[in-house]
């Protein structure tokens, strides 16, 4: 690295930052390639003749049509070393880029529909992890989601799956098809959910509204909101946001990919961050949308024309929002003050 850091590259100074990864959908880092693999190890159908067709493929309009491709990728996954491969590789990649931590959502009932148990998708993710950990020094923890479009007596079958594991898993969230399903349809089992000691996320004001911000608040009670870039057309709960410190998980590259802005140029993260709120930057589906986290600093700072100080606050805001212990965030914290000082 460059002695002088005032004259340190932005590229190797976003690369050397210090980073958490909160927003992260774990069948979201299904490469092409190695979809093929496990297509073929499985004998599973897919649509494609090759990793370039796959890519050509990855065109959205919005959050459907990219849902609509992703659960379809997902069925290449069926043994517990499929999970594992997948979770291994994502750690890798993300280490590289010097993610230090990451909180990693999985999508249970994409699997267990299709005769996949919770038991074989968590061990398998479980044992990634661990030997990342061993191998890289990233420490993880996992978030399984319930599907907003499918029922509410779904997902309180997901939770009783998942509470053999609870040592395992840090949260519940709440991802898939936003519009026409609220918080409110999810407010019981995220009841259930906290009552087991779990703590709570969700999607919310991605593609909905704002008030389905508001609801993930005060129903679902979370601890942070994944996207939220919606928020700013209701100052009251921006307001609410900033003096709750409630954090925002953000993914510029995935909001551009599904429509949320026109392009990256026009997206509100400095807004966000100028009214004061927790935001982190995060690369939500890498394989899909063009980029893992590193590629989300590089692009939303060219963009948007970050400052250092920015990229710096953004990878703090993501230790603070971490479900890391104090201690633990504290740590990481020292390593960023101390990065390139
Ligand atoms: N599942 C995976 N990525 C998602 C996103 N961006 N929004 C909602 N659900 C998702
Ligand atoms: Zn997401």
């Amino acid at each position: 690295m460059n002695e002088n850091m005032s004259e340190q590259s932005m590229a190797s100074f976003i690369h050397g930052l210090p980073k958490a990864e909160l927003h992260i959908h774990i069948e979201g880092s299904l490469e092409p390639e190695l979809m093929f693999e496990l297509a073929k190890n499985n004998g599973v159908d897919i649509a494609y003749r090759s990793a370039a067709e796959v890519r050509a493929a990855y065109a959205f309009t919005d959050l459907q049509s990219f849902l609509d491709l992703y659960y379809d990728g997902a069925r290449v996954l069926v043994e517990q070393d499929d999970f594992y491969a997948l979770a291994f590789a994502y750690a890798r990649t993300a280490s590289a880029q010097n993610v230090r931590h990451a909180e990693v959502f999985f999508d249970p009932q994409t699997h267990t529909d299709r005769g996949v148990s919770f038991e074989t998708v968590i061990t398998g993710l479980r044992r990634a992890f661990e030997d990342a950990h061993r191998q890289f020094g990233m420490t993880s923890k996992l978030i399984p989601c319930f599907l907003r479009h499918l029922s509410a007596e779904s997902a309180l079958e997901t939770l009783e799956q998942a509470l053999p594991f609870k040592d395992w898993i840090v949260a519940v969230g709440l991802d898939s098809s936003e519009l026409g399903h609220p918080p409110t349809k999810f407010a019981h089992v995220f009841e259930e959910a906290r009552r087991h000691g779990f703590e709570t996320v969700a999607h919310a004001g991605e593609e909905g509204p704002p008030d389905y911000i508001a609801q993930a608040l005060d129903l679902l009670h979370v601890s942070r909101i994944d996207h939220g870039v919606r928020c700013l057309e209701d100052p009251d709960l921006v307001e609410r946001l900033r003096r709750e410190r409630i954090p925002l998980t953000v993914c510029p590259l995935s909001n551009v990919k599904l429509g949320v802005f026109p392009t990256l140029g026009d997206h509100n993260l400095v807004e966000l961050l100028d009214a004061g709120l927790c935001v982190s930057l995060n690369s939500d589906d890498p394989a899909y949308f063009g980029g893992y986290i590193e590629d989300n600093f590089l692009a939303a700072q060219e963009a948007l024309g970050l400052s250092r100080s920015q990229l710096r606050l953004l990878s703090r805001n993501a230790f603070e929002a971490s479900f890391l212990d104090e201690d633990a965030k504290q740590v990481l914290i020292a390593e960023l003050d101390r990065y390139s000082e």
